[in-house]
């Protein structure tokens, strides 16, 4: 028999994402619907270790579905990756009687929940929550929306400059070990060439092409770059075509955290808030230590402790798009 869940706990853990209050929104007010205790849990795991943690009300979320960041905020939390950290973060779970946890984060967050729920039979329960969108499972994450229409809008206001000067921009979006924010706001963009970490930057061929464009006299041309593309990133990209490409007058644009800000789009309040309602869901039907994906538009559970980057899974058929589009 699973024991029954009567007080959880929320958090936020590592890098923000539009959407996470709306999904803490949904968590609270899904578990207050039925007679739940709901606490909030501050700085992801290190309000754990510090027994940082208040009781939440619907109120308490009153006014957050439309605000960026996270009211819980946030952490990267080395502590907790050690079992002495985890010891701790358990004691004040059970000094409180907190016996269910719903984490909203990435797949390292989740990794940690996993190691946390094995070692101390914690239930948890993640929900996927990153720009990267860098989560093995789930076709959407809480954030990756908001963050790719972030990157679309600055890059077009880019596009302006860039043709009335008839420059070569070199942009920079964020995603240290994943390409979607890239992909996507590239193609959106009509960027000549998107390069990314899971493809290996050939560099001369981006040379020759602008070479090749640059005698048929093809003037705007815009370069993305994921910031964790293998080549170096977006100045170093610049610095090389700048070698090659002499008569380019080139810049280097890095949208950097301007793309984690901001009010999250309709389509990440929406899956917060079906991903914060499941989450109470499993906890209440003894679905434990699972994060919750959505994948052809349902829900997708994998458990934590096989949460993984999703590396490698862009398709060639995009790739072959952005070359075809880009000519
Ligand atoms: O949240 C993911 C991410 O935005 C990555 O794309 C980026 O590399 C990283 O976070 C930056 O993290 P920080 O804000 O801690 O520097």
């Amino acid at each position: 028999m699973e024991k029954k869940v009567t007080k959880i706990g929320v958090l936020t853990s590592g890098g923000d994402a539009p959407g996470m209050n709306a999904a803490i929104r949904a968590v609270v007010r899904t578990g207050l619907y039925y007679g739940l205790e709901v606490y909030g849990v501050m700085r992801g795991y290190q309000g754990l270790i510090d027994d940082d943690i208040y009781k939440m009300e619907s109120r308490s979320v009153a006014n957050i579905i439309q605000r960026g960041g996270t009211i819980l905020k946030t952490a990267r939390c080395k502590e907790f990756y050690e079992p002495e950290g985890r010891r701790k973060a358990y004691a004040t779970l059970k000094k409180r009687g907190i016996d269910g946890l719903v984490i909203i984060g990435g797949d390292g967050s989740f990794r940690g929940a996993g190691k946390l729920s094995h070692e101390f039979d914690v239930p948890c329960i993640g929900l996927a929550g990153t720009i990267d969108k860098d989560i093995a499972g789930t076709d959407f994450t809480i954030g990756f929306d908001t963050a790719v229409n972030t990157a679309v809008e600055a890059i077009d206001k880019i596009r302006d400059t860039a043709d009335a000067h008839d420059r070569l921009f070199i942009i920079e979006v964020m995603g240290r070990d994943a390409g979607y924010i890239a992909l996507h706001s590239g193609i959106a963009t009509g960027a000549e060439h998107i390069l990314i970490p899971e493809r290996k930057t050939d560099i001369e061929q981006v040379v020759d092409s602008l070479l090749e464009k640059e005698k048929r006299k093809k003037l705007v041309n815009m370069i993305v770059v994921a910031e964790g593309d293998g080549f170096g990133g977006a100045e170093e990209v610049a610095r090389h075509i700048k070698e090659k490409v002499p008569n380019a007058d080139t810049r280097v644009c890095i949208l950097g955290h301007i793309q984690r800000g901001g009010s999250p789009s309709c389509l990440d309040r929406l899956i917060a808030s079906r991903m914060g309602y499941q989450a109470v869901e499993c906890l209440l039907e003894g679905r434990y230590n699972v994060f919750v994906g959505i994948q052809n538009n349902k829900m997708h559970y994998i458990p934590l402790q096989n949460a993984v980057k999703a590396k490698g899974k862009i398709s060639e058929e995009w790739m072959k798009i952005v070359r075809i589009l880009a000519s």
